[in-house]
């Protein structure tokens, strides 16, 4: 198969975007797929979250040419993650800087689809892109890189704004930038059919995005605990409900 790309997108933080872009990865991966996760968030925690370290990968890949030697040099940054099939090229606060240089120099919506092309040859089966909440010119241009937008939300008061912002700018890019691809879904994510406010938000995202809401990922203790021991949700505990739901979500996007 051709390389399909993936990116994890909200413009707000702390809603699950770098967990689901980790345990999806994973759960591709379990599921005999080969994956590069590309960490576009300058704080580089899905280096963490595989138990490695933020490293300037990304920013090569930002802001250097499509010669062979600069491809040799960039695919030097990308890492093993310890699972077969899983490899990652990992960013840090440098990426700041190379969004500070794409838009100095006014390079295109399609940059990063350009600079991500020189995977595709012998290339994993899917490219995932982990973004930060509002990296302006990096979170637009990764979306346009991308075949396939999966929007985690948390479902919390006020989430619904945050994913319209998301569609908005990706029906943008649809009607005036000429991007082909599409939404994957809306993912709910601490979901806690306890409380009331999940319980209404889950409602409130049912009534506005109707068929693009993918099935939630429940707040678990277990997802928090993940990223501090350097290991995925499967590792940790492959039959805990965090995993059943992460895998059936790594189900989901190898039907698309
Ligand atoms: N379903 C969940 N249940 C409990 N904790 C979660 C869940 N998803 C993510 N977390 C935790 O919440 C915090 C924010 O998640 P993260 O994936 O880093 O969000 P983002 O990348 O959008 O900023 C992290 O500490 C993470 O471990
Ligand atoms: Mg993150």
């Amino acid at each position: 198969m051709s390389t399909k790309i993936i990116c994890i997108a909200n413009q707000k933080g702390g809603v699950g975007k770098t967990t689901t872009a980790v345990s999806l990865a994973h759960g591709l991966v379990l599921k005999g797929k080969r994956v590069l996760l590309i960490d576009l968030d300058p704080q580089g925690q899905s280096a963490t979250a595989l138990g490695r370290s933020p490293e300037p990968g990304v920013f090569y890949l930002l802001t250097m040419g499509m010669t062979q030697q600069e491809t040799s040099f960039i695919n030097s940054w990308v890492r093993f993650s310890g699972r077969e099939g899983l490899h990652i090229l990992p960013g840090d606060q440098q990426t700041m800087a190379a969004q500070t240089v794409l838009n100095a120099q006014d390079r295109p919506v399609s940059a990063i689809r350009q600079t991500v092309s020189r995977f595709f040859k012998d290339g994993p089966d899917y490219i995932l892109f982990d973004t930060a909440p509002s990296v302006g010119g990096i979170q637009e241009r990764a979306v346009w890189a991308s075949d396939l937008v999966i929007v985690p939300t948390a479902t919390e008061f006020l989430s619904a704004d945050g994913v319209g912002k998301v569609l908005g700018m990706m029906s943008i890019l649809q009607s005036k930038k000429n991007w082909r691809g599409n939404l994957l879904g809306i993912l709910p994510t601490f979901y806690d059919e306890q409380t009331r406010e999940s319980k209404a938000t889950i409602e409130d995202l049912k009534a506005r995005f109707a068929s693009s809401l993918l099935p939630p990922i429940h707040r678990s203790t277990l997802l928090r605990e993940c990223a501090a021991q350097g290991q995925t949700i499967f590792e940790m505990d492959e039959l805990c409900r965090a995993a059943k739901e992460y895998q059936a979500l790594a189900q989901f996007v190898l039907k698309y």
